[in-house]
């Protein structure tokens, strides 16, 4: 496995970051991601207006940067996201059938976790037993992302106001079907707290899952505010109540305290099923919040105070 990630006390995969063409090309910034964490996260290139921006007719060049990227730097991918209301095509949003948005879905999940499934991250030869272990390259899939309000409820979507719940079970069964190894993840924000939300989450994953698993993971965002991390602990632990496996999968805190990072990494490290964290990017001057310093990295790629205090608490 590659050398780096801050927390590497679980595995190489355990802090990973979001990254796009846009941000590898920055030298500092590359640069920190191959020392610092184990693995990438696309921020962009694989939602749905990136891909696929009419239908059947799909562009992967941001997406296959990254990929190659990952390969050439001996990183894992977190895959993102494949059913969401934002970043998605207007083609999409005017479907109001239901035959015809399945099998949409059905095609778009098929075409993109197709093409990178079962790609290899490295294999290990075990020679006393004869045997050879592969380790793709894809770790998990944000299958949906973003599908609840705040009270626990569906929200409103093309997805929910067309085929009501079920396009969860049509799009988590495309993704198996697609890619049969990637940890597939249902994944939302202001998860932060054992809250309505997170209980919705947790009852429409154990709704779906009655008869035989069919979604696999737990993902909470994570954009919290400085002082907003004392619920974590809470929001993980419930989470992880259905014996599922959980990721902070987008962490960035405005106005971070050291303290507020520590606190975040203390509640994943406590919570058996937390698998990792990931950052929504390195360095402030780069993040999707960048007026108001939420990562680890400064406007000049220099590690914060909350990155020593991360490496201090392992
Ligand atoms: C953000 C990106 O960071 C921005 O570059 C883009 O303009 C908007 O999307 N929740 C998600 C992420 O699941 O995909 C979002 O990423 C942040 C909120």
């Amino acid at each position: 496995p590659p050398t780096g990630s801050p927390t590497g006390n679980r595995d190489q995969a355990f802090w990973g970051s979001c990254a796009d063409s846009n941000t590898l090309n920055i030298a500092a910034n590359a640069a920190i991601l191959r020392s610092d964490f184990g693995q990438v996260t696309p921020e962009n290139s694989m939602k749905w207006d990136a891909l696929e921006s009419s239908r059947g007719n799909f562009n992967f060049a941001g997406a296959d940067t990254l990929v190659n990227w990952a390969v050439s730097n001996g990183k894992l991918i977190r895959g993102h996201t494949l059913v969401w209301h934002s970043q998605l095509p207007g083609w999409v949003n005017n479907i109001n059938d239901r035959n015809t948005l399945t099998s949409v879905i059905q095609n778009h999940i098929s075409v993109v976790a197709g093409r990178y499934a079962g790609r290899l991250y490295g294999t290990f030869h075990v020679s006393a037993f004869g045997i050879t272990i592969n380790f793709t390259l894809f770790t998990a899939w944000d299958v949906v992302n973003e599908i609840f309000n705040e009270d626990g409820s569906l929200r409103s979507s093309v997805f929910s106001r067309v085929l009501g719940e079920s396009f969860v079970t049509i799009a988590f069964q495309a993704a198996r079907a697609a890619d049969p190894t990637s940890v597939l993840y249902i994944n939302d924000y202001n998860l932060d707290s054992n809250n309505a939300k997170v209980q919705g989450m947790v009852n429409l994953v154990r709704r779906v899952n009655a008869n035989s698993q069919i979604i696999d993971a737990l993902g909470t965002q994570m954009h919290l505010s400085a002082g907003g991390a004392g619920g974590a602990q809470a929001a993980l632990t419930a989470l992880a109540s259905l014996g599922l496996e959980v990721a902070i999968t987008e962490l960035d805190i405005v106005g971070a305290s050291a303290n507020d990072y520590t606190t975040v990494l203390r509640a994943c490290l406590n919570t058996p099923l937390c698998v990792g964290i990931t950052s929504w990017g390195v360095a402030d001057v780069n993040s999707w919040r960048a007026s108001s310093n939420p990562l680890l990295f400064d406007n000049n790629y220099r590690a914060k105070a909350a990155y020593t205090a991360l490496i201090n608490a392992l």
